[in-house]
């Protein structure tokens, strides 16, 4: 049984990446954010990304709608001498579903059938897709299981919501259990998971899985793939390198490695009133000391 870190848009960095594969065991796989075309091009950014990371077992994402896309996206991928790919059929901002792209991919079928064939092309890589259960409807997957089954993939990691959903309200394990029955290729299930007990719930209920994928739960508690409990000091040492990876990037711009170190509190369980204070904190240091308290025991 695997473990996948999920890719976070903005949380995921390759500092991120790097920091927490320097500290922490247990991640089989690190997916980056995905990366797409804008305009004809890639953003460099999302380049530099892939060129930064030094993490070795790392999967990058691409989210395309069409032929064209996948040729640009993996061949830059391949260039940077990846051998696996992660194809996004789940991101729901709206921003990219109403053309189409992550969930909204589900609207338009003929659009599905399109990008799934054009993997084709590259045999020499290993194409993986994350998925939702559609857009709007959950018969925008059902009714494409053949087409899904059709294409070349390692494994398909299901999010068991509509893109309508976005990240919150129930989750369908009904029509996930028919997708996890019906599609042909290894599943990785990804989804609220928390804590060590709701992994191994999870594996039991679902035998066949390949793996569980993480992300918030990852974030908010990042021994969670360990299944080890907190450790303070590893924890700080951890928290200390985002800081430096952070300022270099700013350039020593303490007010934006301070707004960016906040936003890793976002998913936090923590007591509210201490991420109060953390996110309250005017400079590093005061921040740097909350997050102390924070973290105490
Ligand atoms: C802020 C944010 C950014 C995300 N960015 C991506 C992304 O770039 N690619 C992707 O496939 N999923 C993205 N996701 C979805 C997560 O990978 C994951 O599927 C979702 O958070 C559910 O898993 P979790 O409950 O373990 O967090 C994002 C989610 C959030 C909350």
């Amino acid at each position: 049984m695997e473990i996948y870190f999920a890719p976070l848009q903005g949380f995921t960095d390759f500092v991120f990446r790097n920091s927490h594969a320097k500290y922490f065991k247990g991640v089989n796989k690190y997916f980056t954010p995905f990366l797409r075309v804008e305009n004809g091009e890639i953003r460099k950014k999302d380049i530099k990304d892939l060129s930064l990371s030094t993490v070795p077992n790392l999967v990058p994402q691409i989210m395309a709608n069409s032929c064209v896309d996948v040729e640009i996206l993996v061949q830059c991928v391949k260039n940077h001498g990846f051998r696996e790919c992660d194809l996004n059929f789940g991101c729901p901002f709206p921003q990219q579903s109403k053309h189409f792209y992550g969930a909204g991919i589900w609207d338009k079928p003929e659009k599905v059938s399109e990008v799934l064939s054009a993997l084709k092309n590259f045999p020499e890589i290993s194409f993986s897709l994350k998925m939702r259960l559609g857009n709007t409807d959950v018969f925008q997957t059902l009714d494409l299981i053949e087409v899904i089954n059709s294409a070349d993939l390692k494994f398909v990691t299901i999010h068991p919501r509509l893109g309508k959903q976005m990240y919150s309200g129930e989750i369908d394990f009904k029509t996930f259990e028919t997708l996890y029955e019906k599609l042909s290729f290894p599943i990785v299930y990804n989804g609220d998971l928390k804590t060590s007990a709701d992994i191994e719930t999870l594996i039991k209920k679902y035998p066949k899985l390949k793996g569980v994928m993480i992300g918030r739960g990852l974030l908010s508690n990042p021994f969670l793939a360990e299944g080890s409990p907190f450790d303070k000091k590893r924890f700080m040492e951890f928290h200390n390198s985002l800081i430096d990876g952070y300022s270099e990037i700013y350039g020593g711009a303490e007010f934006m490695v301070l707004d960016k170190m906040k936003t890793f509190w976002t998913y936090s369980d923590k007591d509210k009133k201490v991420l109060k204070k953390i996110q309250k904190s005017k400079s590093l240091s005061e921040y740097i000391a909350s997050v102390a308290m924070a973290v105490q025991n």
